[in-house]
């Protein structure tokens, strides 16, 4: 109804676009539903429903990310590989959130850049699977899409892809999302509370107590600054922090039951978190992926693997951002150790020609997935480790700024990446292995990876110092 209120000239977004043109498009990844009526009626209750995010926020977001493809910050995104039901409590959700204030403190400052920090949290709930069925013995079912599509364990019943779970989904999402703003501006973020963060069963990792030599290091320069009279009760910088959320925008039916318009510009925004990122299986071009990204104004990600070319890259972004409006898009890398410093370049190189804007953020944990001895699905910490070196290596050497990091990790105590300074070995794999799809780094190993990034950031920093000397 809204539509009709504004005329063409007062929009930004995409031409020809509405909410459901995607269905005029090729779909792989998405589940089919036996019931017609369940899958509306499920709908039309989310299209009910309360936005989860404003378009106020997402363009906040992207105002930040700006600052990134300036080279001016670091994006952090991190969280579950999938969110779950089962796994859904109030502690996971503050250990995650946590850990990933952690890793930002040690990289602001040691690494001296700011964080703009996003949750794959609040929404992070269906999978794209490279086999639409699973087989077990003599019985194949459909393979678990995530816990908004259909249920992990193998039995046919729960195996059914049910419209009603993208309803609880969105209510997680926003229990979710409330308890994460109030973490971030109701006093627990308060740089004051930094000691506090440490999770008690990090005392074993030497990088605890590196981060509390820094939690002291931040506290000595807050009392100094409070003798000046700058502090938290003034400066709300130091009381709070920004906290934004996304996942991958993979269930095309519920994205497009939160697209909303906008109520002061008219233009389109998925209001089921702030920043939404397409994968690197359905990031083809002219999918039914793309094609819903392309209309929503939100800040877009979008990943790409070593099957990714130059020239299909530069398509994709006149597609979903003809106005090269800074912020609008990261491209997340994912290419694995052994690729990344052969593969990247040609990427980075075609991008800078164009004069895109773009973050360029890595992760480094799609591309080096193994299956260990003791036949867990892992990934070795140390290959973790070398993309991420490789990653800000072709930066350093193409003149672009390596600006994000994109990982799966928890705040809990979990054994499913092998290695790190408290290793964790192939044997221990199954002590902790509660992933409801890929192996995650653990608190201990994402503080880790922290000081690692901080290290490179410094060293991209004192470069290009060095450049302007
Ligand atoms: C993911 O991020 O969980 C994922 C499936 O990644 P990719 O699209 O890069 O394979
Ligand atoms: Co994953």
């Amino acid at each position: 109804m809204r539509a009709q209120e504004f005329t063409e000239s007062e929009k930004t977004v995409a031409q020809n676009w509405q909410p459901d043109s995607w269905k005029a498009h090729e779909a792989r990844h998405l589940p089919s539903y036996d019931d017609a009526a369940e899958l509306a009626a499920a709908e039309a209750t989310l299209s009910a429903y309360p936005p989860l995010v404003f378009a106020g926020e997402a363009r906040a977001l992207k105002a930040d990310l700006a600052e990134v493809a300036a080279g001016k910050s670091f994006l952090l995104q991190g969280g579950d590989c999938a969110e779950s039901f089962a796994e859904f409590h109030p502690n996971n959700i503050r250990d995650t959130f946590r850990v990933l204030l952690q890793m930002a403190v040690v990289m602001t400052f040691a690494g001296k850049m700011p964080v703009v920090k996003v949750g794959r949290m609040a929404g992070q709930f269906a999978k794209p699977r490279s086999s639409d069925t699973e087989t077990q013995g003599e019985i194949t079912l459909p393979s678990y899409f995530g816990d908004n599509v259909n249920g992990i364990e193998f039995d046919a019943e729960t195996r059914r892809n049910d419209p009603q779970r993208m309803v609880r989904a969105y209510s997680q999402a926003a229990a979710t999302l409330n308890l994460l703003r109030a973490f971030a501006g109701g006093g627990y973020a308060n740089l004051r509370q930094v000691h506090q963060w440490t999770l008690d069963f990090m005392g074993r990792s030497p990088w605890a107590d590196k981060f509390g030599e820094t939690a002291d290091r931040i506290g000595e320069a807050l009392d100094f600054m409070e003798a000046c009279g700058v502090d938290p009760a003034t400066v709300p910088q130091l009381q709070g922090t920004s906290f934004y959320t996304s996942h991958e925008a993979l269930l095309l039916p519920y994205e497009q039951a939160m697209t909303r318009r906008d109520s002061l510009t008219g233009d389109w925004f998925d209001t089921s978190a702030h920043m939404v990122w397409i994968g690197d299986r359905t990031r083809f071009e002219n999918s039914a992926h793309i094609e819903f990204a392309r209309g929503i104004g939100n800040p877009l990600g979008m990943k790409c693997g070593p099957s990714l070319e130059p020239d299909a890259l530069l398509k994709l972004l006149d597609t979903l951002n003809p106005g090269r409006e800074p912020g609008r898009i990261t491209l997340i890398s994912r290419y694995g150790h052994e690729k990344v410093e052969a593969g990247l370049p040609r990427l980075v190189r075609a991008v800078k020609r164009e004069g895109h804007p773009v973050v360029w953020s890595c992760d480094p944990m799609h591309g080096n997935v193994i299956k260990s001895d003791s036949g867990y699905k892992t990934r070795p910490f140390d290959r973790i480790l070398s993309e991420v070196k490789g990653f800000f290596a072709v930066h350093r050497a193409e003149g672009t700024h390596a600006g994000g990091i994109h990982i799966e990790m928890t705040g809990q105590d979990v054994t499913e990446c092998v290695g790190g300074a408290v290793a964790i070995t192939d044997d221990a794999l199954g002590d902790r292995y509660h992933t409801h799809c890929d192996p995650r780094l653990n608190a201990a190993q994402s503080l880790e990876l922290a000081f690692l990034l901080a290290e490179q950031l410094r060293a991209e920093t004192a470069e290009r110092q060095a450049d302007a000397a």
